[in-house]
């Protein structure tokens, strides 16, 4: 690594350029647009990525001569992470006469006090501009993330279709002049930038990255900002030295190979969706469920592992799969079984200096069965009281097939995500009847002692993760299925196994 000397956080900002000094590296995109831009359209309502009534529309290279767009909320992102990007807000995306979206929302009568209003328009506009939009159901999804509380959600979603039915602009011309311009500015070596004794790095390659957390042990690493945005806005802590991984190339990749998907850790879940949709569509439904839409977006699969979180949604759900986490410290690379990686609440298996660089996820073979549900107080945008994902492995067909393996995975039910070892064991060797069903439903009180909080009664997680597991087991052994979204489509509403 050439040395690095601090330089000014450059990016684009309604099409013009910036570089910014003097502000703290902890300065949030929207602090920076509303104090020091005057931009005040972009509104702060909650500071923590709830509401989206701070949603802006964010590009990036996408290294082919395009543009890569997602609306994110400005509210949780650090002004030094734009460095190489673009930004677009409310007021600009209406310099040449009224949006699209801006003239749905008048006709749809979509707005009356307003203040959320410029973060749906935004989000709406990210969709339309991405093709996120096609039917009622894309548009719920697409601002799940948004709060109203006036004007109901009825003329909005209807302001959202009239916009899919207009044509979207081509703007490959454009893209391709922006995307070179921020190729440049973000160049390849390490950004770094300093204000008041804060240090902020953003290497570009996974080698810098390791030398520079060798350098800084004590660095927070800092990915789509989901969590640690929270650290500075809710907690006001002290962030001396951040690395932000969210610009290095190598781990924005998602390869595969021998049945095997192999994702970077700052590949983003909006990233990851499709993929894991494919490897089984309860996990499709789960990151649709998985907070906003900008928090999609923003967070990283990498993240969500090494917050180590034990209502996290992905880790249960990769550790019913037999995923392998891949680690790096310095120029020494571990691999550790996904289970294995969280120790206890809040410790994990990560030495000072070790990041993580990729999960390796095998899909499923033949004779493999996959469930994965995430129980929350609300169906959209909400964190989880309980989270299982289960992969049984059966040999062979018919009421008689015993099963070989069994992977019962749960958030919600422990300190951390963990697997149901004594239920497993009532299930291992046995035909799926009535008998193991059972024994392997009562062992899970064994199993878990989980706790009590505003989410959920210790009662309540036990039995539903129990009811989880009784359910599955009964499917595989031959009941019908059962899916609220079956049962009842008009309760759960169009949105059920929508795409996002
Ligand atoms: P960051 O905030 O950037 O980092 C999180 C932690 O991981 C930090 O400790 C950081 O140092 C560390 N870290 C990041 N990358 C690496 C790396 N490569 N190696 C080592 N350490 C690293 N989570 C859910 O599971 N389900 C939800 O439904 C959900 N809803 C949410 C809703 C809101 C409104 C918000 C604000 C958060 C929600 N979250 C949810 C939590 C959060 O979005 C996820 O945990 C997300 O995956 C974190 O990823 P990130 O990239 O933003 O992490
Ligand atoms: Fe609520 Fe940003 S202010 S999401
Ligand atoms: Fe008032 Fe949405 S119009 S909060």
């Amino acid at each position: 690594m050439t040395a690095i000397s601090a330089r000014p956080i450059r990016f684009v900002l309604n099409g013009e350029e910036r570089a910014v000094e003097g502000v703290a590296t902890t300065t949030t995109l929207l602090e920076y647009l509303r104090r020091t831009e005057r931009l005040t359209g972009t509104k702060e309502g909650c500071a923590e990525g709830d509401c989206g009534a701070c949603t802006v529309l964010l590009a990036e290279s996408d290294g082919a001569g395009g543009l890569h767009r997602r609306a994110v909320n400005a509210c949780i992102q650090f002004l030094p992470a734009m460095n190489g990007r673009a930004i677009e807000t409310v007021e600009h995306i209406g310099r040449d006469g009224a949006h699209p979206v801006q003239t749905a929302m008048v006709e749809r009568h979509g707005s009356q006090c307003g203040f959320c209003t410029p973060g749906f328009v935004m989000q709406l506009h990210a969709g339309w501009l991405t093709g996120a939009i096609s039917d009622r159901a894309s548009v719920k999804d697409l601002i799940a993330g948004n709060l109203c509380r006036c004007t109901g959600y009825g003329p909005i979603i209807d302001a959202g279709l009239d916009l899919a039915a207009e044509p979207v602009p081509d703007t490959r011309a454009e893209d391709a002049v922006l995307s070179r311009r921020l190729r440049v500015i973000e160049g390849d070596a390490v950004f770094a930038y300093e204000q008041d004794g804060g240090r902020w790095f953003a290497p570009t390659n996974v080698d810098d990255l390791a030398d520079l957390y060798a350098e800084y042990p004590d660095a927070v690493l800092v990915a789509g900002a989901t969590d640690v945005g929270l650290w500075v806005t809710k907690q006001h802590r002290e962030l001396p030295t951040l690395i932000d991984v969210s610009h290095v190339r190598d781990l924005r990749v998602i390869e595969e190979a021998g049945g095997r998907v192999y994702f970077g850790a700052a590949v983003t879940h909006r990233e990851a969706r499709d993929i894991l949709a494919d490897i089984h569509p309860d996990l499709g439904e789960m990151l649709r469920r998985f907070a906003g839409y900008q928090i999609r977006n923003a967070g990283t699969v990498g993240g969500n592992i090494a917050n180590g979180s034990p209502i996290g949604d992905l880790p249960p759900c990769l550790i019913a799969l037999g995923a392998v986490l891949h680690l790096r410290k310095g120029d020494d690379f571990r691999q550790v079984p996904l289970e294995d990686f969280f120790l206890e609440y809040g410790r994990q298996d990560r030495a000072k200096g070790e990041f993580v660089i990729a999960v390796e996820v095998p899909r499923l073979e033949d004779g493999q069965r996959f469930f994965a549900h995430k129980i929350s107080k609300r169906l959209d945008s909400d964190i989880s009281a309980v989270m299982a994902a289960f992969r049984l492995t059966v040999e062979g067909e018919g009421p008689g097939a015993p099963v070989t393996e069994a992977r019962l995975a749960f958030g919600g039910m422990a300190g951390v995500p963990k697997r149901a070892a004594r239920a497993e064991a009532a299930l291992v060797g046995q035909p799926l009847g009535p008998d193991a069903i059972e024994a392997a439903v009562a062992a899970m009180a064994e199993d878990f002692t989980p706790l009590t909080d505003m989410r959920a009664s210790a009662g309540y997680r036990l039995k539903t993760a129990q009811n989880l597991l009784r359910r599955f087991l009964l499917q595989e052994g031959g009941a019908p299925r059962m899916s609220l979204a079956e049962i009842l489509p008009e309760a759960v509403g169009e949105t059920a196994g929508a795409a996002s």
